[in-house]
Parts: structure tokens; sequence; C-alpha cells
């Protein structure tokens, strides 16, 4: 099987940028399938950190092709950014960085309708992070959309004015934000550019091509499966496939073709953004993990909420995405605490469930707690998976008993080198 899947198994931010990083030595291609610059994916090495929107995660690592597949939505200035830092870091993409023509663009009217719409929800807000992305997908599916390979058509202008236009009649039906339009469309058609000088493809054939040759691909999920259009917190989701087959779908690839599905989960949970999040903390242990953790958004900058792991909630993306291997992170933000906690079930009325129930916003259950000790030490300069502390190690096999798949990579820090395979 040709293309192994990558993805997060809560509401993002698992740290996917960083274990992409760390296995694409083992690819040809990284590919991300959905979502877009909502999406902020950070890579720690040589004392440096980087953090990637659209670009995919295998961009530092010399000779891989990266792609950004037909299902992500790009904001030609956040992209356009993005590649002025890489030439910054001396980072050499030209050859290596594709755009599939069958990704839709984010307009600048997408961003400003994001906003709109958001402000006008007040305390139903979904806490978007504001980049077009529900607006745009709106107008993939609704058939209004204007795509990457719309550049390379003569009437690209007409299109655009077109869909503005629309834009701008929609925005009536909502009370004024600040906007300024025609600062932003002067930079989006500058960054249009940018986009037009990249290596365009027909993506599903490219990647199809690859796979005939023997090529091997990694697809880089984006936001967390909990966050999935259909599977998530609905509506507190984002407005993509999340889960493993938003690849198929995503990519052009069939379902035979995918082999390994790695899912990500942080030894505890968090979250940014509206919605509900069962065993979130509103304690000091929850502000224990913030700080410890660092637990401030990538793409925004807003305090991640934070709480124990929930495995009914891990049971269920495992499900949906049919994962075959574990990788948790962050495991060493929980290195002072005397014991961890974990939700192995719900309590719904007069029964337990070890399912999650139809609608998480409805408040009518709560989870069920056990805990397990803590190790109470450092991790920092421990490879080998056998030298971390006992109560570490039972606390990883505590999570492969009770969610019947194998952890393979236990990451002790930000940096690529800080993460420990497990046999
Ligand atoms: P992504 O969106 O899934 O790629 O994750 P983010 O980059 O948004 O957030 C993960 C954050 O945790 C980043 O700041 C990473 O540098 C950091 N990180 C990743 N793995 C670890 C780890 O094992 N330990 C610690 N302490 N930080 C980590
Ligand atoms: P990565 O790839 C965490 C959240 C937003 C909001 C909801 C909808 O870094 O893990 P949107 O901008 O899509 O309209 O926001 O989804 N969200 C993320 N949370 N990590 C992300 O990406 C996210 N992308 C979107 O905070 O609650
Ligand atoms: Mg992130």
């Amino acid at each position: 099987m040709a293309v192994d899947v990558l993805l997060g198994l809560q509401w993002g931010d698992e740290g996917k940028g960083k274990i992409v990083d760390y296995l694409a030595p083992n690819y040809d291609i990284i590919a991300r399938f959905q979502g877009g610059p909502n999406a902020g994916h950070t890579l720690v090495f040589e004392g440096q950190k980087h953090v990637l929107h659209t670009v995919p995660s295998g961009i530092f690592r010399d000779k891989l092709i990266n792609l950004i597949g037909n299902g992500v939505v790009i904001d030609p200035i956040t992209l356009a950014r993005e590649l002025r830092e890489l030439d910054e870091a001396g980072v050499h993409y030209a050859n290596r960085l594709l755009v599939a023509r069958k990704a839709h663009l984010i307009l600048p009217t997408h961003r400003h309708l994001d906003k709109a719409s958001e402000n006008a929800k007040g305390k139903a807000k979904i806490g978007s992070t504001l980049k077009g992305i529900g607006p745009t997908y709106m107008d993939k599916t609704g058939r209004n959309g204007l795509r990457v390979g719309d550049l390379e058509s003569d009437n690209f202008v007409a299109k655009y004015e077109a869909l503005k236009q629309k834009h701008q009649e929609l925005l009536k039906i909502y009370p004024a934000v600040d906007f300024d339009l025609d600062q932003e469309e002067a930079q989006w058609m500058e960054a249009v550019e940018t986009i037009r000088s990249l290596q365009l493809v027909d993506g599903e054939y490219y990647i199809n091509d690859a796979i005939a040759e023997g090529k091997k691909i990694l697809a880089e999920g984006a936001q967390g499966s909990m966050l999935d259009i259909d599977y998530g917190t609905y509506p507190f989701v984002t407005s993509s496939n999340t889960v493993t087959a938003g690849v198929c779908t995503g990519l052009g690839v069939s379902p035979q073709q995918i082999g390994e599905v790695i899912g990500i989960t942080k030894a505890y949970c968090t979250r940014v953004g509206s919605g509900p999040f069962p065993t979130e903390l509103f304690d000091e242990t929850g502000e224990f993990l913030r700080k410890e953790g660092a637990e401030f958004g990538a793409t925004t900058g807003r305090p991640r909420r934070c709480g124990w792991i929930d495995l009914p909630q891990l049971r269920y993306t495992i499900m949906v995405n049919g994962v075959t291997q574990l990788a948790i992170t962050k495991i060493d933000v929980l290195n002072q605490l005397a014991e961890v906690q974990y939700a192995n079930a719900y309590q719904i009325g007069d029964k337990s469930t070890s399912q999650l129930p139809y609608d998480l916003c409805d408040e009518n259950y709560t989870p069920i707690y056990s805990s397990a000790s803590g190790w109470q030490a450092d991790l920092d300069g421990t490879t080998e998976y056998q030298n971390l502390p006992q109560n570490a190690q039972d606390y990883v096999a505590l999570l492969e008993r009770e969610l019947k798949v194998p952890v393979t990579m236990v990451s002790t820090g930000p940096g690529r080198k800080q993460l420990i395979p497990k046999a």
C-alpha cells in the first residue's frame, strides 16, 4: 500500500507537524489533503521554530516532494507569506512544492464573510480562526468556487469579480464588520502571482502516477477528527473531512491504496475555540497543563482549553479513521504530576457507556475518571523506550490496552530528536 495517513485524533494541535517532519525521510511525497491556513503545524529543529499553515511538513527535508492536494483551500496571501519565510530560512522548495489545480482559493471576501458571520453569531460563535475556511468550502460545495486551475484561464479576473460580487451581496445580511477590502485585494492579487509561479499539477494524476512508480506517500491531516464536518462536535467543527476518508477525496486516491493510519493524540487533551470538551479542566491542573504545554494556538495565539485524555472520544476517532498505530505526544508535559487522570467511560442518566453520545453539545453526561500514577521525573535525554520511568511506560501500556491499538512513537518534547520509537 502506497499511501500512509497521519492525522490528529482529538481537536487539533496534537503535534502532527512534528511527527510528519520526523517521519518524512521514510517517504517520497508528503501531501496535505484538506483544510487550509486554519492549520498551524509547528516544527522545531536546530534551535529554530517553524510554523506551517498550508505547506506540508516535509518541506524542510531535502529532495522530498510536498503536494498541496485538491482537498485543501488556499489563501494566496498566507501561502506567499509562508514561502517568504521559507526563502529566509534558505529552504529550496521551487522544484519540490506542487499545488493541485483542483484546490480551491480563499478570496479576501471569504475572510470578510467568515468575520461577519462569526460576529453575527454572538455567543453561539464557533471560535473560527477567521481564515475564510467555512465560506470557501461553502462555495466549493455550492459550486461557485474559484480554483487554482482558474489562474491559468483567460477569464480568471472575470470569475474572481463575479464571486466577489456575490459575496458583497451576501455581506448585506450581516451587521458590518471592519475589513479593508481594497488593501486585502491588492495584496491578494500580488500573492496570486506567487502561486502562478509554482508548479501546478493535476494532483490526482500526479499521485496515481507516483503510486504506479512505487513511490511512498504520507498524507498529512490538518485539524483533528473531532473537528470533522461529519463526525466532529457539530456545529463546532471545521468545514472539511479531517478523517481518513478525506484522503481519498482530497488527493484522488482509491481506498485500496491506503496503508498505515497513524493517529496522534496528546497524553492529555486540548481544544481551541468554542464547543463541547467533556474532560476540560477549569482548575489549577488545567492551568498547569496550559503553562507546562505552552498551549497557545500556533495560528491565532489564543489560549487552548486543557483537560484530561478522553478514552471514549479516542476510541470513537480510532474507529472512524481505522487507526493502525498511535503516536502519543507531549507526555513530558505530565512529568511533574503525582497522578494522571483519564476518562474511561461516560455516565448518562443511570447508565455508563464507553461510546460517545449523539450530541456532545447536550450536557446530559459526565465523564467517569480513573487515575494512573505519575512518574515525577524529567524525560530529557531518554532515547530508548525501556529507559522511560516505569510509571510512564505503564501509562502508555494502559492506553494501548484500553484503545486496542499499538503505540509506535512517544514524543517527549517539541524538538525533532525528542521522539522515542516503540517496538
Ligand atoms: P499540530 O497542529 O498538530 O501540528 O500541532 P501544533 O504545532 O499546533 O501544536 C503542538 C505544539 O506542541 C507545538 O508548539 C509543538 O512544538 C509542541 N510539541 C509537539 N510535540 C511535543 C512534545 O512531545 N512535547 C512538548 N512539550 N511539546 C511538543
Ligand atoms: P491544526 O491543523 C486546532 C478550530 C477553530 C474553531 C473551529 C473552526 O493546527 O491542528 P475554522 O477556522 O476551521 O472555521 O475553525 O476549528 N480549528 C483548529 N483547532 N487546530 C487546528 O488546526 C484548527 N483548525 C481549526 O479553533 O474552533
Ligand atoms: Mg496546530
